[in-house]
């Protein structure tokens, strides 16, 4: 089962890839996370997509296309994954569904997690994230057991540069004009599911797994 899963930031796709690939027991690869782990390693990588990343804009596709389809050809996900942020643009969709095409593969399912901007931005503000391991809290919908601190690797919890207000305002802008154009490609390959994101995350992923099967 391989799953691309759509929507602007803050939308869920974090969340709701971790319970795909807990659920179905494919690899959750997250570009955003791969980006902030070589951040926070001091790679040249890293570097380089700081740059962007801290302004709100999306990294080029040169940084961002090989270092997916590296990753999707690895071992364990020969069963299928889950793309959370990526594609991102057109031309990033356009060469994964060329390098799948080449191997007689292809992308079973778009999801879109639907949230209206203005839900977006008191979300970013009260979420924390452990660089460490990738997890995802909320200060009021999903707090860790202990304040600041990570449950999962007893790691710190920070606010990321990006959640800014400002910053948010702008990936946003950058989603509308970059991203949401994914929406009428899938769309016009049939594959594309939306999902109310605003309600309850464990209501999202009900719907989630209404359209994967059981
Ligand atoms: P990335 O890390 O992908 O950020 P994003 O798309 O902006 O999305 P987020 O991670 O902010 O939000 P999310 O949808 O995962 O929501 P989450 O589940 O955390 O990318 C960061 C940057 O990297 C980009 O700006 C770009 O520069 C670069 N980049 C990455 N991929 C790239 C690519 N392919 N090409 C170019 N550049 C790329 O949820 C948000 C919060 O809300 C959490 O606190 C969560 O707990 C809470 N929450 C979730 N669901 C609910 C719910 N149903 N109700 C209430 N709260 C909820
Ligand atoms: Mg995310």
């Amino acid at each position: 089962m391989k799953i691309i899963m759509l929507g602007a930031p803050g939308a869920g796709k974090g969340t709701q890839a971790k319970m795909i690939a807990d659920k179905y027991g494919v690899p959750h690869i997250s570009t955003g996370d791969i980006f902030r782990a070589n951040i926070k390693n001091g790679t040249e990588l890293g570097v380089e997509a700081k740059k962007y990343m801290d302004q709100g804009l999306l990294v080029p596709d040169e940084l961002t296309v090989k270092l997916l389809l590296d990753r999707v050809a690895n071992e364990d996900c020969k069963n299928g994954y889950v793309l959370d942020g990526f594609p991102r643009t057109i031309p990033q969709a356009e060469v994964l569904e060329k390098a799948l095409n080449e191997i007689n593969d292809k992308i079973d399912y778009a999801i879109d997690i639907d949230v209206p901007d203005e839900n977006i931005i008191n979300r970013m503000s009260g979420r924390r994230a452990c660089l460490a391991c990738g997890a995802t809290y909320h200060i009021e919908h999903v707090p860790p057991k202990k304040e600041g601190i990570c449950d999962r690797c007893g790691k710190e919890l920070v606010l990321r540069d990006d959640d800014k207000p400002e910053t948010v305002k702008k990936r946003l802008n950058v989603y509308h004009e970059q991203t949401q154009p994914l929406i009428d490609f899938y769309t016009n390959k049939g594959i594309l599911k939306t999902v109310d994101g605003t309600v309850d995350m464990k209501d999202v992923f009900q719907s989630v797994v209404n359209i994967l099967g059981e």
